[in-house]
């Protein structure tokens, strides 16, 4: 990564503002955390400021409260386990601005950590007003990015305050960051891309960004239906984005062209309702019946699936291959969960719902790399600029 981070930087004594992705998924019943992964993910950054007696000043976004106060969405509960996890108190802060943030802020000791209040309970946030981000940047001496996650976001905290303070990339941007520029750059072959999830439009770019670094591409996942529609199999009710099968028939031209071998399901589990307790059957692709839609990868096509993954060195892993959450079709993804934690291979895991699995299933520690963003690694490994990455300061900017 050619941007500076907190280690080229003398951040001892200073009161450093780092914008985190604390954007956890809470239950919604009782608003518990249920996966902190975000949360321990910038632990080294937190841990290396305070090691260094900085002031340490964090400000995170909870969900989309459109720039009103949503009592549930207080970073409360996070200050709480970040507390837990760091064996040190982290306060919340009253709000994000204003004069008695200010105050707390200017009560802190060097190794002190304080947690402001949801920032985008305020609209200025997503706005990216200017004098907002000037404010919020009077809080500080130093401004780092660690919220991967929301690096794609044109935001005050993210993009607008780089404008008034020298900006750094953390230590979880810059380990993002270098991991996914590396499988683009030098992955070891043979190289595997494991592509599903419900939509082909949120993952044409990738798979587009990628076809001329891997040599196979496997498709499963509601997606998958758009693809085999390209191929004239008769899909029944399953989501086929007609406007995508133009670019679907082409990626598969152009993987052909290149030697790349693309590897779509040979047979489906399919039901008449996405339901848990509605009727369901293995069908090959040509059986598909009218009025049933697809939930999930079959057992053949697990099994060619695993064939062709187990001979490779590198596999990116970007979206569920079925309807996951419903425990019936939800087999095709936690075989390819338990085949990729069995593998010697790099396994690099996009955000999202892949992520989720993983954590879900407790094999994370079993992966080489679980990305934290979502949208965030699919506009990267897509080829396009994240906003927070850029405006970081580059190497040599400080001389
Ligand atoms: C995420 O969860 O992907 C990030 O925190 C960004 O959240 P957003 O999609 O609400 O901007």
């Amino acid at each position: 990564m050619n941007k500076l981070t907190i280690r080229d930087i003398d951040v001892s004594g200073k009161r450093v503002l780092v914008r985190t992705d604390f954007n956890v998924p809470l239950d919604e019943k009782t608003g518990a955390i249920n996966d902190d992964s975000r949360i321990r993910a910038t632990l080294p950054t937190i841990k290396y400021l305070i090691g260094r007696r900085a002031r340490v000043i964090l400000c995170s976004h909870l969900g989309r409260p459109k720039g009103r106060v949503v009592a549930k969405l207080s970073l409360t509960v996070v200050a709480r386990r970040l507390s837990q996890i760091l064996g040190q108190t982290v306060k919340v802060a009253s709000d994000s601005l204003g004069a008695e943030v200010k105050q707390a802020v200017e009560g802190l000791k060097p190794g002190d950590v304080i947690l402001l209040e949801n920032i985008r309970f305020h609209p200025e946030e997503e706005a990216n007003d200017d004098s907002f981000a000037r404010d919020l940047a009077r809080l500080a001496d130093i401004y780092v990015n660690d919220a991967f996650g929301a690096s794609h976001r044109s935001h005050a905290s993210i993009v607008g305050v780089a404008n008034y303070l020298p900006a750094v990339a953390g230590l979880l941007v810059e380990r993002e960051i270098s991991v996914l520029e590396g499988i683009l750059a030098h992955p070891r072959h043979p190289f595997a891309e494991l592509a599903g999830g419900a939509k082909v439009s949120d993952k044409l770019g990738i798979m587009a960004n990628t076809i001329d670094k891997v040599d196979c591409l496997l498709i499963g996942g509601s997606m998958a239906a758009t693809f085999l529609k390209a191929k004239s199999y008769q899909v029944g009710t399953s989501l086929v984005e007609n406007d995508k099968i133009e670019l679907a028939t082409e990626l598969m031209k152009e993987a052909d062209q290149r030697g790349v071998r693309l590897m779509l399901p040979v047979d489906v589990v399919v039901t008449p309702e996405v339901t848990a307790k509605a009727e369901a059957k293995v069908v090959s692709i040509e059986e598909i019946p009218p009025e049933w839609e697809i939930a999930d990868i079959g057992p053949q096509t697990i099994k060619d699936f695993s064939e062709e993954l187990k001979r490779c060195r590198t596999i990116f892993w970007n979206g569920p291959m079925g309807i996951y959450e419903i425990a019936q079709f939800a087999k095709g993804t936690q075989a390819m969960a338990r085949l990729l934690a069995g593998l010697k291979a790099t396994t690099i895991i996009g955000g999202g719902s892949s992520a989720e699995v993983i954590t879900e299933m407790k094999l994370a520690d079993k992966m080489t790399f679980v990305s934290t963003g979502g949208g965030a690694s699919l506009r990267f490994l897509s080829g396009q600029k994240l906003p927070g990455v850029e405006v970081l300061l580059k190497q040599g900017g400080l001389t």
